[in-house]
């Protein structure tokens, strides 16, 4: 039999490089700074490291508006920097993913500085969404854009272009063939380089069908868009389903040729994970097919309530989606766009919640600072940095909590992050979090995850798919506990704040609070805590 390949059931560790680690004194994260680093990301026991865009960029969305794909903006270093790094993490068997954003580019590309230049109905102007407006003077459409406020933004000579984000942020025209060639190129430029896959932004959002269609109730679409805006869950996928501007049929079309491409480097293993929110959930096993992609994210648990029936239905309807197509779910609980789960569901449920997924059958993402039970920082509105606070008026605080830079080491802000003041401000509640902290203290979020990592390597990957446990508490169902078997190892959750008895035989591998107690066939699950058991 074929061994599996990297990818199918890897630990793959985000990287937000502007918060990893400054090495050159200006506040920001940097290569250097990751690759001085990266015995520390391998020790946690990951498999990969994915890394935010680092390319040339103004950073008005945290560098996802990317003005040179090809290059690396100073303020992250240089092309020899990105060399360095994807090497040194090879010599330490760590595979590297890069981000690739081909929805749109900044405003600062010179493509869409010569398209300004170049005026109405201009080749330059066909790689974008140039239209006029309506004769009755509205505007081309009326959708509204992903970070608030219109899609469209008027350029000197009375023509708007389409910016499903912000308006530095124009989105490219797949229908231009200059589009798909230049994107070959880049995807050829990173590989070159020695990168071994890619991580795709927006990657169901590149086509679009009907640029002059308006949708019917576009303030209910925009506010059902929104993670975490409250809407009646019925109310918000009957929404969904009406994106004009997502997962049309054409996308796969793109995703197709990138394989082949991608299979073209026949000896190298090379993976694509899509950014896909795609509405039904079934549609996201398209991008799985044999001949696509490879992943695409799973975002179901970054808003998952912790709840052991809500739980119980994410993962195994993930599970059942992806075998239609043959692939394995992705499980993510953090990442840069949505809250940090430790905000979110609180610390001790996320430790449980991570040892939980670990065990899960497919690829893993670990947010930088997950590992740290790091929570949201606490930004003052005048350090906000995300366009979503702009162009929402402030209504919507955005994503910055999410992206605070590190805290490695020492007793007060900005813990060895920075030697200058970080570009976002760090707390000094953080004292008790940093790795140098953790690394001494066996029963740190750090060193769960570490144990927990390397038990999975070697009890769970690869082992087939799971089998939940019905009734383990005295042959009645509990709500508060959740479980499975994989292989030869036993996982149970107890989600509520009193001990649960369950009968088990076994060796206790690893348990992420408390202390369980174990006798006569029975294992005692410590309040709010997972737990692994090795049959
Ligand atoms: C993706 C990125 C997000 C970015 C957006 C626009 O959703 O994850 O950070 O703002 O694309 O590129």
């Amino acid at each position: 039999m074929k061994p599996s390949p990297w990818w199918k059931e890897a630990t793959i560790y985000q990287i937000y490089p502007r918060s990893f680690f400054d090495s050159n004194g200006d506040g920001e994260g940097d290569l250097p700074g990751i690759t001085s680093k990266l015995e520390y990301v391998k020790s946690l026991g990951v498999d990969a490291i994915w890394l935010s865009p680092f390319y040339t960029s103004p950073n008005k969305d945290g560098g996802y508006d990317v003005a040179d794909p090809r290059d690396v903006d100073p303020m992250f270093g240089n092309l020899s920097d990105a060399k360095k790094m994807i090497d040194v993490a090879h010599s330490l068997d760590l595979r590297v993913l890069v981000d690739v954003v081909p929805n749109h580019f900044s405003d600062q590309h010179v493509w869409f500085q010569a398209a300004l230049k170049a005026g109405r109905g201009s080749a330059e102007r066909s790689r974008f969404h140039f239209y006029d407006a309506n004769p009755d003077g509205s505007l081309p459409n009326n959708w509204i854009s992903l970070f608030g406020g219109p899609s469209w933004t008027q350029v000197d000579d009375g023509q708007y272009y389409l910016h499903l984000f912000d308006s530095s942020q124009p989105d490219l025209n797949w229908e231009s063939p200059d589009v798909a060639e230049d994107f070959d190129k880049t995807l050829r430029f990173w590989l070159d380089l020695g990168v071994d896959g890619f991580r795709i932004d927006v990657a169901h959002g590149l086509v679009k069908e009907d640029v002059l269609k308006n949708h019917p109730d576009p303030q209910s679409l925009s506010d059902a868009l929104l993670l975490h805006f409250p809407m009646e869950q019925e109310k918000r996928y009957a929404l969904l389903q009406t994106v004009p501007f997502f997962d049309r049929q054409g996308v796969h079309d793109i995703y197709r040729k990138w394989r082949t491409l991608f299979d073209s480097y026949a000896d190298r293993d090379v993976m694509a994970v899509a950014e896909a929110w795609v509405h039904p959930p079934v549609n996201a096993t398209r991008y799985v097919r044999p001949d696509e992609l490879h992943q695409v994210f799973n975002f179901d648990l970054l808003d998952a309530p912790f709840d052991a029936s809500n739980l119980y239905d994410v993962i195994s309807r993930s599970i059942e989606l992806m075998k239609t197509v043959d692939a394995l779910p992705t499980w993510a609980l953090s990442n840069h766009d949505s809250p940090r789960v430790a905000s979110r569901v609180g610390e001790q449920q996320s430790r449980a919640l991570s040892l939980f997924v670990f065990g899960l059958p497919g690829s893993t993402y670990v947010f930088a600072g997950q590992e740290l039970g790091l929570p949201d920082g606490v930004i003052p509105d005048e350090s906000r940095q995300d366009p979503i606070y702009f162009r929402s008026q402030g209504t919507q605080k955005g994503r910055d909590g999410a992206r605070v830079p590190l805290p490695w080491n020492g007793d007060s802000a900005p813990f060895g992050f920075t030697s200058a003041t970080p570009w976002l401000p760090m707390q000094n509640s953080w004292k008790e979090l940093t790795v140098d902290k953790q690394s001494a203290d066996p029963k740190s979020s750090l060193n769960l995850y570490r144990n927990a990592l390397n038990l999975r390597a070697e009890h769970l990957v690869n082992n087939g798919n799971i089998e939940w446990i019905e009734s383990p508490v005295h042959g009645s169902k509990n709500q508060a506990l959740l479980a499975y078997r994989r292989g030869d190892v036993s996982i149970f959750m107890n989600l509520g704040d009193s001990a649960i008895e369950v009968e088990v035989t076994g060796k206790v591998l690893i348990v992420s609070a408390g202390i369980p107690d174990g006798r006569d066939g029975k294992i005692t699950i410590p309040p709010v805590s997972t737990l692994w058991v090795h049959h």
